[in-house]
């Protein structure tokens, strides 16, 4: 049985106060004994109130970035050691808005996945296909470059820490999700191509998100499919009634 992983992603969203309540809200609504994997990626400011939030319950911190190295002249960025510092268990890297927004290409996030790796945070990589590379049919040659060069030179036992999220930009903060069938689609192939590279334990072992719209009503279907291991949520994480309706699928 692969881990199933659920996680929020705040995005740049929240109060203090308010992510105080959210992450109170979580903890208290959560089945005991659930076998999943809950994982809470707050803005940065709010990191170690989250994890002193956390502390007895079984739900993980991450967060959204960091940068690819560990000190420097760097006004404004944060680095995979002050993560360690702050143990935070997960990091999300290259999500679609920081490819589109910040440039962020394969080499950077290579790099950034290299020192996460390095300082023990597990990186919860993301890649999708935008709208006109779907409608071109370029998808499955789109996700295997972005996952060539954003894993490029991890070895098998770095991917064992590994979590990969598939994320069509299409469908994100859309509400226009891809549907079971199309998410597993390119999964198995991600999964697939996985094998190829890394091996089939890793293949085996791997867990692929899928992100874009997913929501209490759509939760139990995608999940229904073989290659999807969980979700990584944005806007329907940022309300605890529809977050933990979505922690606890069918
Ligand atoms: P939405 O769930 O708001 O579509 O966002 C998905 C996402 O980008 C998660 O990282």
């Amino acid at each position: 049985m692969r881990e199933k992983i659920i996680a929020g992603n705040w995005k740049c969203y929240k109060t203090m106060d308010e992510a105080r309540t959210l992450i109170t809200e979580i903890i208290a609504g959560l089945e005991p004994n659930l076998n999943r994997t809950v994982v809470l990626c707050p803005p940065y400011p709010y990191l170690h109130l989250a994890k002193e939030l956390v502390i007895g319950s079984r739900v993980k911190i991450g967060a959204q970035n960091l940068w690819k190295e560990d000190w420097g002249a760097y006004t404004g960025e944060i680095s995979a050691p002050m993560l360690a510092s702050l143990k935070v268990d997960f990091v999300i890297i290259g999500h679609s808005e920081r490819r589109e927004y910040f440039k962020e290409d394969g080499a950077l996030l290579n790099a950034k996945l290299k020192k996460a790796l390095a300082w023990n945070l597990r990186p919860i990589f993301c890649l999708g296909e935008k709208l006109r590379e779907r409608e071109e049919g370029v998808t499955f040659q789109v996700v295997e470059t972005q996952l060539k060069e954003g894993l490029e030179g991890l070895s098998s036992e770095d991917m064992l820490k590994v979590v990969i999220a598939y994320e069509p930009v299409w469908a994100i903060g859309t509400g226009r999700n891809a549907t079971p069938e199309q998410a597993q689609e390119v999964q198995q192939f991600l999964r697939e191509k996985i094998g190829e590279f890394w091996g089939n334990k890793v293949a085996e072992q791997i867990p692929i998100l899928y992100g874009g719209s997913v929501k209490p009503e759509n939760i139990d279907s995608l999940m229904a499919m073989p290659d999807l291991d969980g979700a990584l949520v944005g806007g329907a994480s940022l309300k605890s009634q529809d977050f933990l309706r979505i922690i606890h699928f069918k």
